[in-house]
């Protein structure tokens, strides 16, 4: 058992000190906001994370994790010291670090046991090695490690029970050891390198997967002009084990999220600043908005026009599992579906409030159907799977005119034609 401290309860700090209280570490959790603290202590979670609550409720009740605003309190004895703050981005894409600074500062002011301080929270390439200095001129003997998060909204817990690999960069593989220890039960493969290779395995990872999805989008582009089936093409292509059954090939509306679209922009900057070669990443990005445009434009094509139409969302998150809109396709459809005078009629599981509060015109239906009745089109914008278990001949019968465009591919056409819907999806 180790006792660590984890300062800041965002998404990435709170699923790792839970994950580490799950796998019989102590974890105290810091963090500046008395009401988040609050609510974390009377076992509420503040994010909307599929198993967090069972999980968290469990920790607290073996006491395995406690709750603090006071920083000095929370590190007096743990061992190792994660800082998981934000990393915003800021109007030119680079990640605003003064959160992290901040913490920075305030650690070498607060008398700690800890050795290791680890960084999660995604910083540009050099920022570990700026905190090891600084610690270093402060007389502290803290050794950084930079450990990067793979964690996917939706599936976060799980990812962190069972990840693909522990990514530990430090100038001192000395202390690596403790870190090994600590991620021991996970079972995972441990890769040791440097600082900066480290901070580069993310960001090169989440462009990866970015890339792949404008690649498939591409090809859905080309697909649709040779009349081919882009879900089959990346059925094909998952099959050869070199590109894998778990590739982002999905075509549809790309990507959003608070990852890749902040973290293809600052690798995009960093390699700008390096005078290296960004062009595949500004690509990935100019067809990952391409699809936005696309989408509308296949949506208005079936509709005719938008003006005085009421037309269904199905979806407002940017991906399932999460009520997250941040840099959601579904923030530049409503703008333009609003734009061009179209009535919306939007249902979301769980994103509904935060779209809501965005656009507040949109009117909030509370189940798929009840958003689709008397509409003259439904537009699917979010891959939730229940959207495919949707009876369709009732769904035929609620709407005024039974077109449906689908971005996220989630209906065999086949079936929609069948079923007497026109179909359009990305791609097929
Ligand atoms: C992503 C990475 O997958 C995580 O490994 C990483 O830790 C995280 O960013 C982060 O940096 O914090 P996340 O943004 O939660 O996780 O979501 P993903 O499941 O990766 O999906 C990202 C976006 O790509 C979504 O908008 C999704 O709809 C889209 N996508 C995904 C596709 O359009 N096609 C695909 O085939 C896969």
């Amino acid at each position: 058992m180790t006792k660590v401290a984890v300062i800041g309860t965002g998404y990435v700090g709170l699923i790792q000190a839970v994950g580490l209280a799950e796998i019989g570490h102590h974890v105290t959790c810091i963090d500046t906001d008395e009401a988040k603290i609050g609510r974390l202590k009377k076992g509420q979670s503040p994010i909307f994370e599929p198993g967090l609550p069972e999980a968290l409720s469990t920790v607290i009740g073996s006491q395995a994790i406690t709750f603090t605003t006071d920083l000095a309190e929370g590190v007096k004895d743990a061992e190792i010291i994660f800082i998981a703050v934000g990393t915003p981005s800021d109007t030119d894409g680079r990640a605003d670090l003064k959160y992290v600074w901040t913490v920075a500062k305030d650690l070498v002011k607060t008398p700690t046991g800890a050795a290791l301080v680890v960084i999660k929270s995604t910083v540009p390439v050099g920022t570990n090695r700026e905190l090891q200095e600084f610690f270093q001129k402060a007389k502290l003997g803290f050794t950084v490690v930079s450990n990067p998060e793979f964690l996917r909204e939706g599936s976060a817990l799980d990812d962190f029970r069972a990840p693909d690999r522990v990514v530990l960069g430090t100038n001192r593989p000395e202390v690596a050891a403790q870190l090994v220890a600590l991620y021991e039960p996970l079972g995972a493969p441990v890769l040791l390198t440097t600082l900066e290779t480290a901070e580069l395995i993310k960001y090169a990872s989440n462009s990866f997967l970015a890339l792949e999805i404008s690649y498939i989008n591409s090809i859905a582009l080309l697909a649709e002009k040779v009349g081919a089936d882009v879900t089959q093409i990346a059925a094909g292509m998952r099959l050869d084990a070199r590109i894998g059954k778990r590739a982002f090939l999905d075509a549809g509306l790309g990507y959003g999220g608070s990852c890749f679209p902040k973290d293809v922009k600052a690798l995009k900057h960093f390699m700008v600043a390096q005078k290296s070669d960004s062009g595949l990443l500004e690509e990935t990005e100019r067809i990952n908005q391409k699809m936005r445009g696309h989408f509308l434009a296949l949506a208005k094509k079936e509709l005719r026009s938008f003006p005085g139409k009421t037309i269904a969302l199905w979806g407002g998150a940017f991906k399932a599992g999460t009520d997250d809109i941040r840099e959601a396709p579904s923030l530049d459809i409503i703008a333009a579906l609003h734009r061009e005078g179209a009535k919306i009629r939007l249902f979301d599981p769980a994103a509904s409030e935060a779209i809501k509060k965005v656009f507040p015109f949109v009117t909030i239906a509370e189940t798929p159907i009840g958003a689709a009745k008397g509409a003259d089109g439904l537009l699917v914008i979010t891959n939730w799977a229940e959207f495919t278990a949707i009876d369709l001949t009732e769904l035929k019968a609620a709407m005024k005119k039974p077109v449906v465009v689908d971005g996220r591919n989630l209906f065999p056409p086949i079936e929609m034609t069948q079923a007497g819907f026109t179909y359009r999806s990305v791609g097929r």
